[in-house]
């Protein structure tokens, strides 16, 4: 059902009515990404993204607070041009909207955060918090001590250089090696541009921790409600 955009923004006491319209006009409100000025703009609360200053609209209600073991092959994002899946679909069992907390590439599996908590995504996903996250990287190719160094000190990706990481090497298979890798910002593919500025051929990428929540043994394509401690220990962050 597609309702008003001020009365969405109402419904999720953001603004009075009035105050949603002033907020419209004067451009500070997104649907999924674009800008939207005009009034009695229409969108379907179960599937579109409303922002105001970067934090995501949610009607107040019960929060829910999951991880998803993200398979390669979906989308973070609500809507994609090409049509791929979306982990919405993964998670569609949970009668509220929830949002990834962050990115996952199309390519990347792994723990993904989901909630409707718009507070708290907004919070983790700032700048300001970037939260420490693990990956395992399979890559291809000889890995040694410089390539490591390399990592830990920050290499230049589109243009800037990345804050210093953790990396070591796992496993090395002579051919081939699996290095596990922290990074504490959030910049687009950066995991994947950071090998591939050492010269690493990445094979497969899986994001195993954010923080101190750990992806365990889930089972690929399947969530799990975080503990209380465990939202406890986000909400702190
Ligand atoms: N870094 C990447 O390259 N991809 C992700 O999905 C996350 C971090």
């Amino acid at each position: 059902m597609q309702i008003r955009l001020q009365k969405y923004i109402a419904d999720c006491q953001a603004a009075s009515r009035r105050k949603a319209e002033e907020l419209i006009a004067a451009g500070q409100i997104s649907v999924n990404g674009g800008v939207i000025t005009e009034m009695g703009y229409k969108i379907d609360p179960g599937t579109d993204r409303v922002e105001l200053g970067g934090r995501i609209l949610v009607p107040p209600g019960e929060k829910i607070y999951i991880m998803l073991h993200k398979p390669k092959g979906y989308i973070t994002t609500a809507k994609d041009q090409f049509g791929r899946p979306d982990v919405a679909a993964l998670v569609a069992g949970i009668p509220a909207r929830l949002f990834p907390v962050g990115r996952l590439d199309y390519d990347t599996s792994g723990l993904l955060l989901m909630t409707n908590d718009g507070d708290l995504t907004y919070r983790l996903t700032h700048p300001k918090h970037e939260v420490p996250k693990v990956y395992i990287a399979r890559v291809s190719g000889q890995v040694n001590e410089q390539v490591l160094s390399d990592l830990r000190d920050g290499v230049v990706i589109d243009g800037k250089k990345t804050a210093s990481a953790k990396a070591v090497i796992v496993k090395d298979w002579g051919g081939s090696a699996s290095l596990k890798i922290s990074i504490h910002e959030g910049r687009n593919r950066q995991v994947r541009k950071m090998l591939d500025a050492v010269g690493c051929k990445v094979l497969a990428l899986k994001r195993v921790a954010t923080g101190r929540i750990y992806l365990g043994e889930l089972p690929e394509g399947k969530y799990r409600h975080l503990s209380a401690d465990e939202v406890a220990y986000l909400k702190k962050l």
